[in-house]
């Protein structure tokens, strides 16, 4: 490429500063596939007779095969794969392979590129969460019957289901697959025939290349086609978001883990020792996914900030653009099957649940709502009850072991039933309503997001 413009070789320096082969050979597939495509597409806008496109596409498919095998040369001075792929065609076919880069450009190629390796890593994204989806449910099923505290301000509110925590987080997770969804369908698009920015001047087919690449769109223009990099900004998102749920999670799990709660067990294969302390057991699996979150954040940052100060159209900058998704995809690749084995294999410890149940007046607001059923009105219900929690301090009990005639001082529409009432199982029992916490509603979540999946997995 430098062989006409240019007198010098490029400084050492440079090279390594300009070089992108370090990285972007992991698009290799992508850049034959689109190199094919774009062969196929030559012969019909008669650039290529029908013997040059077949051997092109033969030793395209060769060098493949010479990548996959580790027998490929790349080199720094060739910059991208792009062109390493070409020079070696060239190596290989002379003044044939010379031909195929008519009318394209490498910021074709690279977005082209990017976009199908994109939306692979999107399916590949998609299954690694649809499987910890059902790591969560299927320890929420196997845990149904476990009451725990939910918390608000970290401080015990009510009681709930175990399960119906957990299962707080299979929400979070269906809406990370809808949003690999649509940063799935946002990279399928095809910016082929863009040109360096102004479009092609060969007549070539880009509906052709769209059905050929299996895109289901494309581009409609070049200048936006070759400098658009917003699909790398969804996938990022979507991964830092994912990371977010996840580190929220591995902090439930964390606290869950300590001595202080001690109310879920991590298997022996997710959790570590320390070198000195003997009979440490530390949740690393989880400290590790929401370490992560950090990283994920920063190529999102990082990304966006690359992108906010670029003219049209294609820029160096844009070189950017690959190491932090790319690293993005690895560590969510990393730890997603870790994160489903840490949850698949954990155990609710019941009696430390039902410890943690006692003490914090989890059955305070069921006794508000037993006299709001009395048809004493909610805001004096929440006074009358308050009075009582505050004469269990003082005589160092609970509600369930106040005796009624205190109760009774206090106001008199308390009377015996109201022990049967504020029964944490009654009080879990009654949160009767869509996505509320009773075990048939908690039941019949499982059963959909089961359902959801299966959907899915058709
Ligand atoms: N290595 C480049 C990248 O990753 C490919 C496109 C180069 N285009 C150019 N006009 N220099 O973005």
């Amino acid at each position: 490429m430098r062989q006409g413009r240019f007198e010098k070789g490029l400084d050492e320096a440079m090279s390594r500063l300009n070089a992108s082969i370090g990285y972007d050979q992991r698009m290799y597939i992508e850049d034959i596939e689109g190199s094919i495509a774009w062969a196929k597409a030559l012969e019909k806008a008669g650039i290529l007779n029908s013997q040059e496109n077949q051997e092109i596409q033969k030793v395209l498919k060769e060098i493949e095969e010479e990548i996959r095998s580790g027998e490929f040369q790349f080199s720094i001075e060739l910059e991208d794969i792009h062109m390493n792929i070409e020079a070696r065609l060239i190596e290989r076919l002379g003044p044939t392979g010379a031909k195929l880069h008519t009318g394209r450009s490498r910021n074709d190629q690279v977005a082209t590129d990017l976009r199908l390796y994109l939306r692979k890593a999107c399916d590949a994204t998609i299954d690694g969460i649809e499987t910890l989806i059902e790591a969560v449910v299927k320890t929420a099923e196997r845990s149904l019957g476990v009451m725990v505290p939910a918390y608000t301000h970290l401080q015990r509110a009510q009681p709930v289901l175990f399960s119906h925590h957990l299962l707080a987080y299979a929400e979070m997770l269906l809406r990370d697959r809808r949003r690999f969804e649509r940063a799935r369908e946002e990279a399928d698009v095809c910016p082929l025939g863009s040109g360096a920015c102004a479009g092609n001047q060969f007549g070539m087919d880009r509906e052709f290349l769209r059905d050929e690449l299996g895109f289901s769109d494309l581009t409609h223009n070049s200048m936006d086609g070759v400098s658009d990099r917003d699909f790398v900004v969804d996938y990022l998102h979507a991964s830092c978001l994912l990371a977010t749920h996840l580190s929220r999670f591995s902090e439930d799990i964390i606290l869950w883990c300590s001595s202080e709660f001690g109310l879920v067990k991590l298997q022996d294969t997710v959790t570590t020792g320390s070198s000195m302390l003997p009979q440490k057991r530390n949740p690393d699996a989880a400290e590790l996914a929401r370490g992560k979150c950090g990283r994920l954040v920063g190529h999102l940052m990082g990304l966006l900030t690359t992108l906010k100060g670029l003219p049209l159209t294609y820029n160096k900058d844009l070189q950017e653009d690959k190491e932090p998704v790319f690293d993005a995809i690895d560590t969510l690749e990393l730890i997603l099957p870790v994160f489903k084995v840490m949850v698949e294999t954990m155990e609710v410890v019941p009696d430390r649940a039902a410890e943690l149940l006692q003490g914090g007046f989890l059955d305070a607001t069921a006794l508000a709502d037993y006299l709001t059923r009395k048809g004493v009105p909610f805001r004096e219900a929440h006074d009358l009850v308050g009075l009582a929690v505050r004469k269990c301090e003082e005589l160092q009990t609970d509600l369930a072991n106040l005796p009624l005639e205190e109760y009774q001082k206090i106001s008199g529409e308390f009377a015996e039933d109201l022990f049967p009432a504020i029964a944490l199982e009654a009080t879990v029992k009654d949160k009767d309503v869509i996505g509320g916490t009773s075990p048939k509603r908690v039941e019949e979540e499982i059963k959909r997001i089961n359902g959801l999946i299966a959907a899915s997995k058709k």
